[in-house]
């Protein structure tokens, strides 16, 4: 049920792939508040056909963009500024991509043409979204900006491999995006460092099934899911959380701050 913390606001959702993907409940959850939306991806995964269930249920255009092509990014834009009539007041970035991990190509073996695009893809993407956002003023004052991100930012995941600095990279141009973006037109950009979650991205990372037990076992709340990612990222988007900018914000249980659980140790123990 709604309760029209979104009442009024228009977004852009970047990366709703099928039902699994975190963009895609989000995008449900938003509209469910209240908010009208734009859906984007990169051609090749609409082609995949799944989104236009997901837009005919939001009532919300598709607008093809290759987060890589700053040329997709401004047709993105001002297309989306003509469907408003104006700019909107959040966007969430839900992307992320590794060659080198779905070749299955070990951390220390990487493949640097694969690192570039990963980089791109996965984190200097973020930058191309402002950058693009500010120069066609098309974020809305107080707007609000998610980008999702992973614990292997700050810790050692050895299976999260190249995606772990790509995070890095995500959290940092958050940060440095969302000073600049703060003084020039108060737009908050902040990312949430979401649970492992069962997803195509997710998914593709080695020994997953045992990361998401590990994680669950490790969480005194046990690990959050893509549904309640995006009730949370609605409340980023919403006007209650106005002076939150620049965070990394761990939704994950409380994984991120237990050293070790009764849990573990009896599994350790068997
Ligand atoms: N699933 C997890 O365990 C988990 C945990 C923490 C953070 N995240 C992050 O959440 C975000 C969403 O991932 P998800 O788990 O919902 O998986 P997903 O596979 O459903 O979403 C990834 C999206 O990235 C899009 N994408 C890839 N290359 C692109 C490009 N060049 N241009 C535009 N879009 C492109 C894909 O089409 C897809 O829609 C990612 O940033 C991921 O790293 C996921």
């Amino acid at each position: 049920m709604g309760h029209n913390l979104l009442k009024g606001k228009k977004g852009i959702i970047f990366g709703a792939l099928d039902e699994r993907s975190i963009a895609w409940k989000t995008a449900l959850r938003c509209v469910e508040e209240g908010a009208e939306i734009v859906l984007t991806n990169a051609p090749i995964a609409l082609r995949m056909g799944e989104i236009n269930k997901l837009a005919e249920v939001c009532k919300a255009p598709v607008i093809p963009a290759d987060v890589t092509s700053m040329e997709d990014l401004d047709n993105l834009f001002t297309q989306t500024k003509a469907h408003f009539g104006g700019g909107v007041d959040f966007i969430l970035h839900s992307i992320g991509m590794s060659l080198n991990v779905r070749k299955g190509i070990a951390y220390t073996e990487a493949n640097y043409d694969f690192m570039h695009k990963t980089m791109d893809i996965s984190a200097m993407s973020l930058h191309r979204v402002l950058q693009t956002a500010m120069k066609h003023d098309a974020i809305n004052e107080w707007g609000s900006v998610v980008a999702l991100t992973y614990i292997a930012a700050q810790r050692v995941f050895p299976d999260y491999n190249e995606m772990a600095d790509a995070k890095s990279l995500l959290e940092s141009i958050s940060r440095s995006f969302g000073y600049h973006y703060g003084v020039k037109k108060k737009v908050r950009v902040n990312t949430i460092s979401q649970s492992p979650t069962v997803t195509t991205a997710g998914s593709g990372v080695k020994g997953f099934d045992g990361f998401v037990m590990y994680a669950e076992k490790m969480s005194p709340l046990g690990n959050a899911n893509a549904d309640q990612c995006a009730d949370y990222t609605v409340t980023l988007f919403s006007d209650m959380t106005r002076m939150v900018t620049m965070q990394n914000l761990f939704h994950d249980g409380g994984f991120s701050f237990t050293g070790v659980t009764n849990a573990v140790i009896e599994q350790m123990e068997k």
